[in-house]
């Protein structure tokens, strides 16, 4: 099941290309872990998340690059969820300006977002964390510096106490979640048969909806 959205029809809504490439992505995913598509709703949370790489600007003026995993998109906007205390988060606060790039596994599709970084409602933040798998509740619940510089049997023996002590976990006030609203959109696409090519949208100045759309060289 691959979406038939095609980057050429320019009167396409990206964020709703986005979110179809975001399925396809998704497919390749789990075919790669030898699940069938559509999974089962067991299955669902064995198919591992599509990573985007996430780049936001220091003080410095220098961009700094990190993977995270697309929480889930909404109407245009692509969730990511992380640590309050993270340098993209202190980044962030100053300089919502953010760019983001997701590669397809199979390497056919690349598509890459401009935007802003805006933080998530407190509701949006407390479902992110109750759909998180077990392991990343307790990740977001114990990755910290104190516990990072800690020998690996000191870890281990926390961690394994912090999970048999908290059967039910609720966010940890760190948890943060973040929405990109986009306003670029870059689609690439490879064609084994010819070259790659890239439809670039653009927001039309002070729409929410409107985009302008140009065909490039891949
Ligand atoms: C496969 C993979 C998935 C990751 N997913 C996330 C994520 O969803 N959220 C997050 O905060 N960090 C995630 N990380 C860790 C980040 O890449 C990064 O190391 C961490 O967020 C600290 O980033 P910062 O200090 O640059 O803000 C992931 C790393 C990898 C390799």
């Amino acid at each position: 099941m691959r979406s038939s959205v095609d980057i050429m029809d320019q009167t396409a809504d990206p964020a709703a290309l986005f979110d179809a490439w975001m399925v396809d992505f998704r497919v390749l995913i789990a075919e790669d872990a030898g699940l069938t598509w559509p999974p089962t709703s067991a299955d669902l949370s064995e198919v591992p998340p599509v990573l985007m790489t996430l780049a936001t600007v220091g003080p410095d003026g220098y961009p700094r690059t990190r993977n995270v995993m697309v929480s889930r998109t909404e109407e245009g906007r692509i969730f990511f969820h992380t640590d309050s205390r993270s340098e993209k988060v202190r980044h962030i606060g100053p300089n919502s300006k953010v760019s983001l790039t997701v590669l397809a596994a199979d390497r056919s599709k690349q598509v890459t977002v401009v935007g802003d970084a805006v933080r998530s409602t407190p509701d949006e933040e407390a479902d992110a964390f109750a759909d998180r798998s077990r392991y990343l509740q307790l990740l977001a619940w114990l990755s910290d510096k104190d516990l990072a510089e800690k020998p690996a049997e000191e870890r281990h023996r926390v961690w394994a106490q912090f999970n048999a002590e908290n059967p039910g976990m609720t966010p940890p006030e760190t948890w943060a979640g973040f929405a990109v609203v986009p306003r670029e959109y870059l689609f690439w696409t490879a064609d084994s048969d010819g070259p790659s090519q890239r439809v670039h949208y653009v927001r039309a100045e002070g729409s929410a909806d409107a985009w302008t759309t140009e065909v490039l060289p891949g």
